[in-house]
């Protein structure tokens, strides 16, 4: 049984075929109705539960409507609405869903959830976002790079704001897919010692640099997030928002890029805070791109989990 739970848990010739099957998945649709069945339908009579402990839009409608397109149903769960809210444990409750389903993908807080959630299930388990990863959206955002400028190994990614969930699994990829990784932020916000160790272990150049201009220089794909995550406090708001407010991606610091650098952003934004419109809507941003390719990459990841 294959887990999906994080990208450096798995193995890097598996992760490539995932965005190569990805693309592969994404070209066959040739451009028909987003609610039309591709011609392959590997998840034909599999039930997929989507249970979400913190909201969604993107990964809740690109998990259902790629499960759709592959032949299969979804059941979208809420936590709150689950006995899983109301003291149930989660061992039990993968027990339980793992004899109506044929996979499961939760989005919850605690890192611990899932990784209990794997092991009690007897299905396979994709992590949908936690605290501490995010590597749907990296998988996404892995292909679209590739999609815009061809392979990402020895490329130029830069972070710039806060060190958070996404920004960890980032450095997974880069030691994954082998790119070198820039964080630029204010020391507080640093991403884990773990997550950049693992990347420097693999062979990846991390570095960690004050500077935004600095930073961004000679980029190939700059990337920055919302600067109060989900399991952030409000009361954190002022505060970050002062630490982070020299680090915005805006028209000024994207021209320190190279001229054909992408912008990302993994979205839901906060326009003119962490980014500008004029980037985000501008000629470096691929931010759609990214969000249309998480149905596909997690097509690829489904498929790899259930071996289909
Ligand atoms: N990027 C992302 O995970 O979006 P949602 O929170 O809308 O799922």
């Amino acid at each position: 049984m294959k887990h999906f739970l994080d990208i450096h848990k798995t193995d890097a010739a598996e992760l490539r075929g995932m965005i190569d099957a990805a693309h592969a998945m994404k070209i066959a649709r040739n451009g028909r109705p987003r609610g039309a069945p591709d011609d392959e339908m590997p998840l034909k009579g599999r039930m997929v539960a989507l249970i979400f402990e913190k909201p969604s839009t993107r990964t809740r409608v690109s998990f259902d409507v790629g499960v759709r397109q592959m032949g299969g149903e979804t059941m979208v769960l809420s936590g709150k609405e689950m006995q899983l809210g109301h003291g149930e444990t989660i061992a039990d409750t993968a027990r339980v869903l793992s004899r109506y389903v044929d996979l499961i993908m939760i989005r919850t807080f605690e890192e611990a959830t899932l990784l209990e959630m794997a092991e009690h299930a007897t299905v396979p388990v994709i992590n949908g976002l936690t605290n501490r990863t995010h590597p749907c959206q990296i998988m996404a955002d892995v292909m679209t790079y590739e999609e815009h400028r061809g392979p990402i190994g020895g490329k130029k990614v830069v972070w710039c704001g806060d060190g958070n969930n996404v920004c960890a699994s980032f450095l997974h990829a880069a030691g994954q897919f082998g790119f070198d990784f820039t964080f630029t932020g204010p020391e507080p916000l640093d991403p884990e010692e773990k997550f950049v160790e693992f990347a420097r272990a693999k062979g990846s150049r991390i570095t960690i640099q004050r500077d935004p201009f600095t930073a961004v220089e000679g980029a190939d794909l700059v990337v920055t997030d919302t600067w109060v995550s989900m399991h952030d406090p409000e009361s954190a708001k002022e505060r970050r928002h002062n630490q982070l407010r020299p680090y915005q991606v805006n028209e000024q610091l994207m021209s320190r890029a190279k001229p054909d650098a992408l912008f990302m952003h993994c979205l839901p934004a906060h326009r003119n805070d962490e980014a500008t419109s004029a980037v985000m809507d501008g000629p470096h941003s691929v931010i759609f791109d990214e969000a249309e390719n998480r149905l596909h990459a997690q097509k690829a990841i489904m498929r790899w989990c259930l071996g289909v």
